[in-house]
């Protein structure tokens, strides 16, 4: 039997740590166990586009890219085989061929959601062998307790809150920051928490005004004249729907915008001056954490064990505190893993006086 090889591609958005999963897949695969491994560039464009932008994977590929971030491979969020290209064309069919051309036995899928839902859906109903590896700085992917790419974020966001700390109380402001995560409010707990906010408004709490004017105003009784607000992009005011923007160049709207409108009712409200900072895409760029580099590793050292044994349809997730495999089937599909309101890191805040904006305050 000649040697093993499989094709490795990152899809969706880029998180900090795909490097270290690339290079970890490349050292154990290649290195330790004599693989070949085949990068396909931009998700699947690479492999569906004529001539294909393909390219083998070696030591000398994967020199030095542990701590950076971004993709070496390259990414995309439009790269849907199922519906390609403006024309939708679905050429899902071509894949497997294709890996088969290239003399690889299966794909490692590096991604978030819908890049799990692509690969489990070409697993189902075209036959391809994959294995995914799941990634988002929203860590929403249900199935693994952590996903890498988090920290960094969560960190990012922190370092951002301790500054805006700062010229807040210089200048007797209301600093609203608003932080990436999608539905989930999973960064804008950490950085509420890590960074001492007063108040941090999350999607899976709809808030109103009242308990965070109130907040501020009492704040501002006891001779504290700053106050810092940490908004997740997809919080929403009680019945309202999610405030989204216009993305240049992509046709989309995304999540963005609650923020600004925060600051601007704030300062209405209360009668204080407000300011918005959004982080947006600082937070996914940037060299992995510490911790997002070990778990990464991890996590691509255990997709090659997993194919060793023969473990093709799983994805590598963080379970316990260890890295093992869980059905990919069983995790796509699924809604995104969320903040739970009544749990532990909802109740720290709390306790620590700071406001959610709901009813309970
Ligand atoms: O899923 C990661 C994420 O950064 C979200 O937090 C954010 O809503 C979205 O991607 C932004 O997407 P884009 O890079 O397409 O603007």
């Amino acid at each position: 039997m000649g040697k093993r090889c499989v094709a490795i591609m990152t899809g969706g958005g880029d998180a900090p740590g795909l490097n270290a999963v690339i290079r970890a897949v490349v050292k154990h695969g290649v290195s330790e166990l004599g693989w070949r491994v085949i990068g396909i560039e931009d998700s699947l464009d690479g492999l569906l586009e004529s001539p294909r932008r393909v390219h083998e994977l070696g030591r000398e590929s994967v020199r030095g890219i542990l701590r950076l971030g971004g993709t070496i491979l390259g990414t995309t969020n439009r790269g849907d085989p199922f519906a390609w290209g403006p024309d939708g064309k679905d050429r899902a069919a071509e894949i497997a061929p294709a890996l088969r051309d290239l003399g690889c036995e299966g794909l490692i899928a590096i991604g978030g959601d819908g890049t799990l839902g692509i690969a489990a859906r070409l697993a189902e109903q075209t036959g391809v062998k994959v294995l995914g590896v799941p990634k988002t700085i929203d860590n929403d992917i249900p199935g693994t307790e952590i996903t890498f790419g988090f920290d960094t974020a969560a960190a990012f966001a922190t370092e951002a809150v301790d500054r805006l700390h700062a010229t807040a109380e210089a200048h007797d402001r209301v600093m609203v920051v608003e932080v990436m995560g999608r539905d989930t409010g999973h960064i804008a707990m950490h950085a509420g928490i890590a960074g001492g906010a007063d108040v941090v408004l999350i999607p899976e709490i709809p808030f109103q005004w009242e308990p965070i004017v109130g907040k501020i105003q009492r704040r501002m009784a006891f001779r504290r004249h700053f106050s810092v607000v940490v908004v997740a992009e997809g919080a929403t005011p009680v019945g309202c729907d999610p405030t989204r923007t216009a993305m240049p160049g992509s046709g989309r709207m995304n999540l963005g915008g609650i923020g600004q409108k925060v600051a601007e009712e704030i300062a209405q409200r209360a009668q204080v001056e407000a300011r918005a900072t959004v982080l947006g895409h600082l937070q996914r760029g940037g060299n992995p954490s510490a911790f997002d580099r070990v778990l990464a590793t991890m996590m691509g050292s255990r997709a090659v064990e997993a194919i060793e044994e023969g473990r093709w349809g799983r994805m590598v997730a963080l379970v316990n505190g260890g890295v093992t495999d869980v059905p990919l089937a069983e995790v796509v599909g699924q809604p995104p893993r969320r903040v739970n309101p009544t749990g532990s890191r909802v109740r720290t805040a709390r306790g620590m006086g700071i406001v959610m904006g709901d009813e309970d305050e």
